[in-house]
């Protein structure tokens, strides 16, 4: 059965989700243990990347200073810098991605018109005047409020030129490089504080071997150092493709501790050998997407468990810096440019994602959606001076609360959603504890057809009140565009009831909702 042909059903479900009538179905047992709260969710795990890559900066972020068609400052686009600090993003990655390691960063500071014309030869081969560099990305990030990260050039850089970038950045005293980000008119050091080292360093950053880019790591890492600036430095090491183990066990086994505070991860949830279209897809393609995201609970597991054998004591940070979902580009796009639409599968790959990471703060402690305007699993997409938010963006929304908030743990005993013989667990959930007490329940229902009748049992704590938001719409494939920007927005949940410690819900298909209880 096609989703499509669910439309009936699904609306159904909506109608209970929003109080105006009830459906019985199995009940589901959720427990939430608001007594053994230890770890915090950082907020980093909300990050975000942004390329040079077809028009996330160029035409999304930045569009210049001389348009004045595009309300702007200093050429950073107005609209979407309000609609990103509604996601409170607490840190940005950039300039790539497999960009990064063919980045000269002296190409982008100065003046604009003296800066060198480069060809950004992994994104469609066109032409990267630098007008975005340095500056223009460390403003964005003050416009933001988000810390940056800076994903360094191992690849095609030499450490002298990586060390460069860090003083230029970072230190505040007198010396050639800061001088000369004084003469481009910044007097003050940024203090960046996240810093890569290489991306993809088995890949398009250089095709190496654990064992090589390990070595190598060690030299870079030794100049990027907190010397340049007054506060430590945070280094990240080039991870794992998926489920590529050795690597991080490499990784942990040969670099000094003291020059690593994150490994990386990155894991998409795409069918390499036919992705499909991003809004026209069937169930078949839906389950496999599923599948590929609940993947990630697998794949923190097991490097996870790599790194505790290194780090018992979980200094080391597992950073998954680049995830989501990657379709075929949009029919008549630019195939370089990587601009899918973003449906309500997004949002459901998202929920379910957060909920993993959230769930194992322990050690994921940022994250980094890719990417964030116009390329990838897009938050933003842009047409010239239009701008909308995709439903992958109200998830991170409404998850906000979740930041920086104490993990309470879980226990979910979920019903399956099956599809042609197979099973994936239909339910995902994560609770937190934020500084006002107030507990904050997400909730996701990957099953497309069966709405789930849940009771929560949140032990350790009472309630008297239950407020509720829920990311749904008739289909799974609906998506906002810029003709309906708002089709698919988060509406307020009638469909909880709270009783002392007990939460009754029902949770339509297909959907994402977040409760808080006071
Ligand atoms: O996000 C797009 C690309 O995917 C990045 O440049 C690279 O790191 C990854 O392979």
């Amino acid at each position: 059965m096609q989703p499509s042909m669910n439309v009936a059903r699904r609306l159904v479900a909506v109608l209970c989700a929003l109080g105006t009538f009830s459906l019985a179905s199995a009940q589901t047992r959720i427990v939430v243990n608001a007594d053994l709260g230890k770890d915090t969710i950082s907020r980093h795990i909300y990050g975000h990347f942004s390329e040079h890559l077809g028009h996330c900066i160029y035409g999304g972020f930045f569009v210049g200073e001389a348009n004045s068609q595009v309300p702007h400052t200093r050429g950073i686009r107005n609209d979407v810098v309000q609609a990103l600090k509604r996601l409170h993003i607490p840190n940005l990655r950039w300039p790539g991605g497999c960009f990064a390691d063919t980045y000269h960063w002296k190409d982008g500071i100065g003046p604009r018109e003296k800066r060198p014309a480069i060809v950004n030869t992994w994104w469609g081969g066109v032409t990267e005047d630098n007008s975005f560099g340095t500056h223009e990305f460390l403003d964005l990030c003050e416009q933001l409020g988000a810390e940056p990260y800076i994903s360094g050039n191992v690849g095609s850089g030499t450490v002298q030129e990586l060390t460069d970038w860090v003083q230029y950045v970072n230190f505040g005293g007198t010396g050639p490089m800061a001088n000369q980000r004084k003469q481009n008119g910044r007097m003050e050091p940024w203090q960046v504080r996240y810093w890569g080292i290489g991306n993809e360093t088995w890949g398009c950053g250089g095709n190496m071997t654990a064992e090589y880019y390990a070595n190598i790591y060690r030299l870079y890492s030794t100049f990027v150092s907190s010397t340049w600036g007054k506060s430590p430095i945070f280094r990240i090491a080039s991870g794992a493709g998926g489920g590529d183990y050795h690597w991080t066990e490499v990784l942990m086994r040969d670099i000094p501790h003291g020059l690593l505070e994150g490994v990386a991860l990155h894991h998409y949830s795409a069918n390499w050998g036919k992705k499909g279209s991003a809004t026209r897809f069937s169930e078949a393609e839906y389950f496999d997407t599923m599948t590929r995201a609940w993947h990630m609970e697998e794949l923190v597991k097991g490097h996870a468990t790599i790194m505790d054998r290194y780090d018992p004591k979980k200094k080391i940070a597992l950073v998954v810096d680049e995830w989501g979902g990657w379709y075929d580009v949009e029919p008549g796009t630019n195939p370089g440019f990587l601009f899918q639409q973003n449906t309500m599968r997004d949002a459901v790959l998202a929920g379910l994602t957060l909920n993993i990471f959230n769930n194992r703060c322990d050690r994921v402690r940022m994250a980094n959606l890719a990417q964030t305007v116009n390329v990838l699993q897009a938050v933003v997409l842009t047409d010239e001076a239009r701008m909308l938010t995709t439903p992958t963006y109200h998830v991170m929304e409404m998850y906000t609360p979740h930041h920086d908030a104490v993990l309470l743990p879980v226990s979910v005993n979920s019903p399956e959603y099956t599809f042609d013989g197979t099973s994936l667990p239909s339910l995902s959930v994560s609770a937190s504890r934020d500084r006002s007490d107030a507990v904050h329940i997400s909730l996701v229902n990957i099953d497309i057809h069966a709405p789930r009748e849940i009771e929560v049992d949140v032990r350790g704590a009472r309630f008297t009140s239950v407020k509720g938001r829920i990311l749904t719409s008739a289909k799974i494939q609906d998506h906002n565009t810029f003709d309906d920007p708002e089709k698919v927005k988060p509406q307020e949940f009638k469909g909880a009831k709270v009783d002392g410690s007990r939460v009754r819900l029902e949770i339509p298909a297909g959907s994402v909702v977040v409760l808080s209880l006071k």
